[in-house]
């Protein structure tokens, strides 16, 4: 008898430091019919992940980007810290644009719950990290704190929400963060609001009450079983490699581990089922919070006209994202971490210069350094080479043939770049919308 063929993998990660148009991708990679569902396998509602249909727009936070597409099944694996008040939120939204989402959401038992005092902590040590100049500025949705707790082992699993004790947990966990937010106020006055907390409190456990209809499970089994069935997965990644708690710019990271690597952890899978890694960049880069950006624009008036055109304002905080130059230096070290073999490139619409520059290095008290350093504030120059801009010319173009002669230099010039790398461009993208790209290497 024939062995089925079992089904693989594929990782979908962005390169840069967030932002780079991973929703689209992935609600587009998902349209093929090669996946039959999707998987959050890291960070938590930190992310904001823009997905359009025809008029539909939807950001979600928390919940898959598959979930305008009817037949895919969405998974939240155990390496993601739930906000329970979100995902009930981003449900009820899609429910009123038509998708029904509870059958096919399913929710790992080893998943973290995010406390509602977890978001007045992150808000607190953020207070404290601004007094003494060094914010990391996060997006306050409590996910260093809630990941703090899972590795102290003090933290709530989202299977908890099923056990008998469950407010015994809660209320044990409640009194270690209010001693810990007295010690934030009396040592650094921070500032405890006992209105914000109640009303947080309120939609927090009217949130567990929902989430306990929820189907929650032993998310590997399952998606073990789908995979031996022969079904392909794409996992999700949030944030982006640059943003990985151990390879990014301590502390100016987020939590987790960006990385594919994850994948096998945050979902209960082995290595051996990961096929490829799809890695998303913008054609150039945008960062949000704290820590040195080397490759951003010096001039102030080019930033804002890059951040106005590419509407680059957060889609979780709305916060102004810092533009700057696509950074190949920073985007080598990804790639070889992360491991892509396929690389998206969004935004190609967006030049608004006659001469787009690219970095090409990091220079550090006149040195020009070999490898990605440990620090960023250490980098006190960058080395750029420049190539003509394209205005607006290329916005909404779906075939490689029209595309402007500078946009086509660029491209090739990217790709020469990279070509030691084993990666291929597979599209790019030159709108918001599904349509607006066209495949580049083949
Ligand atoms: P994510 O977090 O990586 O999913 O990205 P976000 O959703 O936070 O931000 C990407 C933004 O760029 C969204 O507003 C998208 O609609 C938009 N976008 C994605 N690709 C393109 C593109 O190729 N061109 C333009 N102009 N906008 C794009
Ligand atoms: P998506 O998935 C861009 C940044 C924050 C901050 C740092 C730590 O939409 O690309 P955190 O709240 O995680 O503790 O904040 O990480 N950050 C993001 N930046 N896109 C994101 O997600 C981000 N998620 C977190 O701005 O600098
Ligand atoms: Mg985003």
């Amino acid at each position: 008898m024939n062995k089925q063929k079992e089904g693989f993998v594929d990782v979908l990660v962005g390169l840069q430091w967030g932002d780079e148009g991973k929703g689209k991708n992935i609600d587009e990679l998902l349209s093929h019919g090669v996946y039959s569902g999707v998987a959050r396998f890291q960070g938590g509602a930190n992310a904001g992940h823009t997905i359009k249909q025809g008029s539909k727009t939807f950001i979600g936070h928390i919940i898959p980007s598959g979930c305008l597409q009817k037949d895919i099944e969405l998974y939240i694996g155990n390496e993601v810290v739930v906000d329970t008040v979100s995902l009930i939120k981003e449900i009820r939204e899609l429910e009123n644009l038509g998708f029904e989402i509870n059958s096919r959401l399913y929710i790992s038992n080893r998943a973290k719950l995010v406390s509602y005092l977890h978001p007045f902590l992150d808000q607190a040590d953020e207070h404290k990290r601004s007094k003494l100049g060094t914010k990391v500025g996060t997006t306050s949705r409590g996910i260093g704190p809630a990941y703090s707790d899972s590795r102290a082992r003090s933290g709530l699993l989202v299977g908890d929400v099923l056990l008998p004790n469950f407010e015994e947990k809660i209320a044990n966990l409640t009194e270690f963060h209010l001693n810990l937010l007295e010690m934030y106020r009396n040592k650094y006055g921070f500032e405890i609001n006992l209105e914000k907390i109640k009303e947080a409190k309120e939609k927090w456990d009217n949130s567990i009450k929902e989430i306990k209809k929820l189907n929650i499970c032993d998310l590997p089994f399952l998606i073990q079983a789908k995979l031996k069935e022969g079904k392909n997965i794409l996992a999700e990644g949030a944030q982006a490699v640059m943003l990985d708690i151990d390879f990014g710019d301590y502390p100016n990271v987020t939590s987790s581990n960006t990385l594919p690597a994850n994948v096998c952890l945050g979902l209960g899978v082995p290595h051996t089922v990961i096929r490829n890694v799809y890695g998303v960049i913008k054609a150039y880069t945008t960062k949000v919070g704290g820590g040195n950006f080397p490759a951003r624009m010096e001039d102030v008036v080019l930033e804002k006209l890059f951040q106005d055109a590419g509407h680059e304002f957060g889609a979780t905080t709305g916060r102004p994202r810092m533009c700057g130059w696509l950074d190949l230096f920073a985007l080598r070290y990804a790639i070889e971490l992360s491991g892509a073999n396929k690389i998206f490139i969004n935004k190609a619409d967006i030049c608004l210069s006659d001469k787009i520059k690219v970095v090409i290095g990091y220079v550090s008290k006149g040195k020009v350094l070999e490898t990605f350093p440990l620090y960023l504030d250490q980098v006190t120059g960058v080395n750029t080479e420049e190539m003509p801009g394209w205005g607006n010319a290329n916005f909404g173009i779906n075939d490689k043939e029209k595309v402007s002669q500078e946009l086509a230099t660029y491209l090739n010039y990217i790709k020469r770049k990279l070509s030691n790398l084993n990666v291929s461009i597979v599209s790019v993208g030159t709108g918001p919308d599904r349509e607006h790209s066209f495949n580049w290497d083949n």
